[in-house]
Protein backbone atom coordinates (compact mmCIF):
# COMPACT_ATOMS: atom_id res chain seq x y z
CA UNK A 1 0.00 0.00 0.00
CA UNK A 2 1.05 3.39 -0.48
CA UNK A 3 1.38 5.64 2.55
CA UNK A 4 -1.49 7.93 2.83
CA UNK A 5 -1.60 11.88 4.02
CA UNK A 6 -4.02 13.31 6.69
CA UNK A 7 -3.71 16.64 6.97
CA UNK A 8 -5.31 18.84 10.11
CA UNK A 9 -6.37 21.91 8.84
CA UNK A 10 -7.08 23.89 12.61
CA UNK A 11 -7.89 27.29 10.49
CA UNK A 12 -8.34 30.00 12.97
CA UNK A 13 -9.40 27.75 15.86
CA UNK A 14 -7.98 27.39 19.69
CA UNK A 15 -6.24 29.02 21.96
CA UNK A 16 -2.33 28.22 22.67
CA UNK A 17 -3.23 26.59 25.85
CA UNK A 18 -5.83 24.36 24.05
CA UNK A 19 -3.40 23.85 20.97
CA UNK A 20 -0.51 22.50 23.96
CA UNK A 21 -3.39 20.33 25.41
CA UNK A 22 -4.14 18.89 22.05
CA UNK A 23 -0.59 17.87 20.97
CA UNK A 24 -0.44 16.00 24.81
CA UNK A 25 -3.96 14.17 24.18
CA UNK A 26 -3.22 13.54 21.04
CA UNK A 27 0.18 11.88 22.04
CA UNK A 28 -1.70 9.85 24.44
CA UNK A 29 -4.45 8.57 22.19
CA UNK A 30 -2.36 7.39 19.69
CA UNK A 31 -1.14 3.62 20.65
CA UNK A 32 -0.36 2.56 17.20
CA UNK A 33 0.77 4.21 14.26
CA UNK A 34 -0.03 2.56 11.23
CA UNK A 35 3.40 2.54 9.43
CA UNK A 36 1.84 3.68 6.05
CA UNK A 37 0.23 6.84 7.30
CA UNK A 38 1.85 10.20 7.30
CA UNK A 39 -0.38 12.92 9.35
CA UNK A 40 0.47 16.52 9.09
CA UNK A 41 -0.91 19.09 11.44
CA UNK A 42 -1.34 22.79 10.69
CA UNK A 43 -2.08 24.76 13.50
CA UNK A 44 -2.05 28.55 13.35
CA UNK A 45 0.43 30.39 12.69
CA UNK A 46 1.15 32.03 16.02
CA UNK A 47 1.28 28.41 17.81
CA UNK A 48 4.02 26.75 15.38
CA UNK A 49 7.09 27.75 17.21
CA UNK A 50 5.36 26.26 20.53
CA UNK A 51 4.05 23.32 19.22
CA UNK A 52 7.52 22.26 17.27
CA UNK A 53 9.10 22.24 20.83
CA UNK A 54 6.70 20.66 22.14
CA UNK A 55 6.50 17.86 19.80
CA UNK A 56 10.63 16.93 20.58
CA UNK A 57 9.18 15.70 23.90
CA UNK A 58 6.87 12.83 21.80
CA UNK A 59 9.25 10.39 20.63
CA UNK A 60 6.52 8.06 19.53
CA UNK A 61 5.08 11.29 17.15
CA UNK A 62 8.23 12.81 16.44
CA UNK A 63 8.69 11.14 12.49
CA UNK A 64 4.93 10.44 11.51
CA UNK A 65 3.35 14.02 12.82
CA UNK A 66 4.63 16.79 10.70
CA UNK A 67 4.10 20.26 11.08
CA UNK A 68 2.49 22.48 8.35
CA UNK A 69 1.15 26.13 7.62
CA UNK A 70 -2.25 27.06 6.45
CA UNK A 71 -0.78 29.64 4.12
CA UNK A 72 2.19 31.71 3.19
CA UNK A 73 3.14 34.53 1.83
CA UNK A 74 2.74 35.00 -2.00
CA UNK A 75 6.85 37.28 -0.96
CA UNK A 76 10.08 36.03 -0.26
CA UNK A 77 11.90 37.69 2.76
CA UNK A 78 11.52 41.78 2.90
CA UNK A 79 9.15 44.54 2.65
CA UNK A 80 5.89 43.03 3.00
CA UNK A 81 3.93 44.35 6.67
CA UNK A 82 2.47 41.62 8.11
CA UNK A 83 3.31 38.85 5.77
CA UNK A 84 5.34 35.44 6.90
CA UNK A 85 7.63 33.86 4.11
CA UNK A 86 8.26 30.55 3.72
CA UNK A 87 11.55 30.25 4.46
CA UNK A 88 10.65 31.77 8.25
CA UNK A 89 8.71 29.37 8.78
CA UNK A 90 11.28 26.71 8.10
CA UNK A 91 12.80 26.90 11.55
CA UNK A 92 10.07 25.96 13.66
CA UNK A 93 9.46 22.80 11.42
CA UNK A 94 7.16 23.13 9.10
CA UNK A 95 7.22 21.05 6.11
CA UNK A 96 4.23 21.80 4.40
CA UNK A 97 2.24 25.03 3.20
CA UNK A 98 -1.62 24.82 2.36
CA UNK A 99 -2.37 27.26 0.02
CA UNK A 100 -5.49 28.29 -2.05
CA UNK A 101 -7.56 27.09 0.68
CA UNK A 102 -11.05 27.48 -0.49
CA UNK A 103 -11.46 30.05 2.62
CA UNK A 104 -8.41 32.54 1.85
CA UNK A 105 -10.04 32.44 -1.85
CA UNK A 106 -13.57 33.49 -0.47
CA UNK A 107 -12.47 35.64 2.57
CA UNK A 108 -9.24 37.28 1.38
CA UNK A 109 -10.04 37.26 -2.61
CA UNK A 110 -6.84 35.44 -3.32
CA UNK A 111 -6.52 35.03 -6.93
CA UNK A 112 -4.60 31.92 -8.82
CA UNK A 113 -1.84 34.03 -9.99
CA UNK A 114 -2.00 34.44 -5.74
CA UNK A 115 -1.53 30.97 -5.14
CA UNK A 116 0.69 30.51 -8.06
CA UNK A 117 3.71 32.72 -6.46
CA UNK A 118 2.61 30.66 -3.04
CA UNK A 119 3.41 28.02 -4.55
CA UNK A 120 6.84 29.21 -6.29
CA UNK A 121 7.04 30.56 -2.35
CA UNK A 122 6.75 27.37 -0.74
CA UNK A 123 9.05 25.37 -3.01
CA UNK A 124 12.04 27.85 -3.23
CA UNK A 125 12.09 27.12 0.34
CA UNK A 126 11.71 23.98 0.41
CA UNK A 127 8.39 23.30 1.45
CA UNK A 128 5.67 21.09 -0.06
CA UNK A 129 2.61 23.17 -0.89
CA UNK A 130 -0.80 21.23 -0.48
CA UNK A 131 -2.83 23.27 -2.98
CA UNK A 132 -6.42 23.45 -2.53
CA UNK A 133 -9.21 23.20 -5.54
CA UNK A 134 -12.57 23.37 -4.93
CA UNK A 135 -15.21 22.29 -7.09
CA UNK A 136 -16.86 23.32 -9.50
CA UNK A 137 -13.58 25.62 -10.07
CA UNK A 138 -10.91 22.71 -10.05
CA UNK A 139 -9.83 22.47 -13.73
CA UNK A 140 -9.29 26.24 -14.08
CA UNK A 141 -7.60 26.94 -10.79
CA UNK A 142 -5.47 23.83 -11.59
CA UNK A 143 -4.57 24.72 -15.33
CA UNK A 144 -3.69 28.03 -13.65
CA UNK A 145 -0.24 26.30 -11.86
CA UNK A 146 3.27 26.19 -13.75
CA UNK A 147 2.88 22.13 -14.69
CA UNK A 148 6.64 21.74 -14.09
CA UNK A 149 5.93 22.51 -10.66
CA UNK A 150 2.99 20.64 -9.54
CA UNK A 151 4.98 17.19 -9.38
CA UNK A 152 6.45 18.28 -6.22
CA UNK A 153 3.40 19.07 -4.76
CA UNK A 154 -0.07 17.44 -3.33
CA UNK A 155 -3.50 18.89 -4.55
CA UNK A 156 -6.53 18.68 -2.45
CA UNK A 157 -9.75 18.32 -3.84
CA UNK A 158 -12.34 20.22 -2.08
CA UNK A 159 -15.72 20.38 -3.33
CA UNK A 160 -17.40 23.70 -1.75
CA UNK A 161 -20.57 22.69 -0.62
CA UNK A 162 -18.87 19.43 1.33
CA UNK A 163 -16.60 21.90 3.96
CA UNK A 164 -17.56 22.13 6.83
CA UNK A 165 -21.41 20.83 5.94
CA UNK A 166 -20.93 17.54 7.31
CA UNK A 167 -22.35 16.61 3.85
CA UNK A 168 -19.11 14.86 2.26
CA UNK A 169 -19.38 14.23 -1.46
CA UNK A 170 -20.61 11.13 -2.78
CA UNK A 171 -17.22 9.02 -3.56
CA UNK A 172 -17.84 8.56 -7.01
CA UNK A 173 -17.86 12.09 -7.34
CA UNK A 174 -14.83 12.56 -6.12
CA UNK A 175 -13.15 9.46 -7.67
CA UNK A 176 -14.32 10.78 -10.97
CA UNK A 177 -12.64 14.83 -9.93
CA UNK A 178 -9.63 12.42 -8.98
CA UNK A 179 -9.58 11.08 -12.88
CA UNK A 180 -9.12 14.01 -14.44
CA UNK A 181 -6.74 16.16 -11.88
CA UNK A 182 -4.31 12.65 -12.63
CA UNK A 183 -5.47 12.64 -16.11
CA UNK A 184 -4.18 16.25 -16.46
CA UNK A 185 -1.30 16.45 -14.04
CA UNK A 186 -0.07 12.88 -12.68
CA UNK A 187 2.40 13.22 -10.84
CA UNK A 188 1.27 14.69 -7.80
CA UNK A 189 -0.63 12.78 -4.85
CA UNK A 190 -4.26 13.77 -4.76
CA UNK A 191 -6.25 13.70 -1.48
CA UNK A 192 -10.02 14.56 -0.45
CA UNK A 193 -11.26 17.26 2.05
CA UNK A 194 -14.65 18.09 2.92
CA UNK A 195 -16.51 16.84 6.37
CA UNK A 196 -13.92 13.51 6.22
CA UNK A 197 -15.50 11.70 9.44
CA UNK A 198 -14.71 8.30 11.25
CA UNK A 199 -17.78 7.34 9.32
CA UNK A 200 -16.05 7.77 5.90
CA UNK A 201 -12.76 7.74 5.44
CA UNK A 202 -11.97 4.53 4.90
CA UNK A 203 -14.32 5.06 1.52
CA UNK A 204 -11.64 8.14 0.65
CA UNK A 205 -8.80 6.94 1.23
CA UNK A 206 -9.56 3.59 -1.09
CA UNK A 207 -9.73 6.10 -4.01
CA UNK A 208 -7.19 9.05 -3.10
CA UNK A 209 -3.57 9.62 -1.70
CA UNK A 210 -5.12 10.88 1.78
CA UNK A 211 -7.79 13.31 3.30
CA UNK A 212 -7.47 17.33 4.52
CA UNK A 213 -9.25 17.22 7.93
CA UNK A 214 -10.95 20.20 9.46
CA UNK A 215 -13.86 20.17 12.02
CA UNK A 216 -12.86 16.18 12.68
CA UNK A 217 -9.07 17.49 13.48
CA UNK A 218 -10.19 19.89 16.93
CA UNK A 219 -10.35 17.00 19.24
CA UNK A 220 -7.15 15.05 19.58
CA UNK A 221 -8.96 11.48 20.43
CA UNK A 222 -10.92 12.35 16.89
CA UNK A 223 -8.23 13.05 14.68
CA UNK A 224 -5.92 9.78 16.77
CA UNK A 225 -8.81 7.64 15.99
CA UNK A 226 -9.20 8.74 12.16
CA UNK A 227 -5.38 7.68 11.93
CA UNK A 228 -5.42 4.67 13.83
CA UNK A 229 -8.51 3.43 11.42
CA UNK A 230 -6.33 3.62 8.22
CA UNK A 231 -5.95 0.00 7.35
P1 LIG B 1 -14.07 20.09 7.13
O1 LIG B 1 -12.98 21.10 6.52
O2 LIG B 1 -13.37 18.77 7.33
O3 LIG B 1 -14.48 20.73 8.41
O4 LIG B 1 -15.15 19.97 6.13
C1 LIG B 1 -12.16 20.69 5.47
C2 LIG B 1 -11.36 21.85 4.94
O5 LIG B 1 -11.81 22.99 4.96
O6 LIG B 1 -10.21 21.67 4.53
Amino acid sequence: MHSKLLVANWKSHKTISEATQWLEDFNSAVVTWPKEVVAVLCPPMPFLASLHHDLQQFPKLLDQLQLGVQDISPFPLGSYTGAVSAQQVLDFGAKYAVVGHSERRKYFRETNHDVALKVDQALEAGLTPIICLDEPYFLSQLTALNPDSLSKCVIAYEPLEAIGTGDSQPVNEVVSAVTQIRHHFGQAPVIYGGSVDLGNIQDYLEVTDGVLVGGASLEAGEFAQLITSVK
